[in-house]
């Protein structure tokens, strides 16, 4: 794939893992606001477009280890990855970083007021990602591999109460947009996930938790937005 500014930043994400490597590191946002072209995401994360591009086109044939194509692989086998690979961590990881953030704000809370937001902020992530998987994996994940599996099978797909897939996955959307600017405030408010110099080990796994489930974040949304709520959309419309 040949890049220039005006490429959508979501399909340089979607055109290899190498690509959407580079994205991570500048700071762009490829998943919630993957819409946007380069230059204008660019732009919004303060970086030269000029430099990215250098990059993406240097880098693009990279292959990230371990990071399948998912836009071949069957739908059933995205939504299972997403299920244990993402979901899994995300409910593995609150309860850690709840603790973790509880026993940092009680010893540094006073001379490091931020721990107390980032701890509320994350307390608001957390709650609304465990109500939103459980959406995805009781309502959403379900009809799509029930799409996947009549495409296979040629047969014909119960018609679901919400009638369309788009309307689950317009909400599942809204809630990656809200997910992904607490995440960012809280990036704000740590300095950029930046220690303090009197921090103890605790805090430091505190803002290194906090970075990777950030990090961990733009991978699963990047894969629902920019691969498997797309795929569904047209497998929905190959099937009426
Ligand atoms: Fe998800
Ligand atoms: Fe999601």
């Amino acid at each position: 794939m040949t890049f220039n500014s005006e490429t959508k930043v979501n399909q340089i994400a979607v055109s290899n893992p190498g690509a959407r490597h580079i994205l991570e590191v500048a700071g762009i946002d490829y998943c919630c606001g993957g819409a946007k072209s380069l230059q204008d995401a660019c732009l919004h994360a303060n970086v030269p477009a000029e430099e990215i591009l250098r990059q993406l086109r240097q880098n693009s044939e990279r292959v990230v280890p371990g990071e399948t194509q998912w836009t071949s692989a069957p739908l059933a086998d995205l939504t299972k990855h997403i299920r244990e690979r993402h979901h899994q961590y995300v409910r593995d990881a609150i309860p850690r970083l709840r603790a973790l953030l509880a026993k940092i704000r009680e010893k540094h809370g006073s001379n490091h007021r931020e721990v107390g937001e980032i701890e509320k902020l994350f307390g608001d992530v957390a709650r609304e990602m465990l109500m939103h998987m459980q959406k995805e994996e009781q309502i959403l994940f379900p009809f799509i591999d029930s799409l996947d599996r009549a495409a296979t099978e040629g047969s014909a797909v119960e018609p679901p109460f919400f009638q369309t897939v788009r309307n689950p996955i317009y909400s599942m959307m809204k809630e990656h947009d809200s997910a992904g600017e607490l995440m960012r405030q809280i990036r704000a408010a740590s300095g950029g996930y930046k220690v303090p110099a009197d921090a103890c080990t605790s805090y430091q796994a505190t803002y290194q938790g906090l970075e990777e489930f950030e990090k961990d974040l733009h991978l699963h949304v990047h894969l629902e937005n920019n691969i498997l709520f797309p795929r569904a959309v047209d497998l929905e419309a190959a099937a009426v």
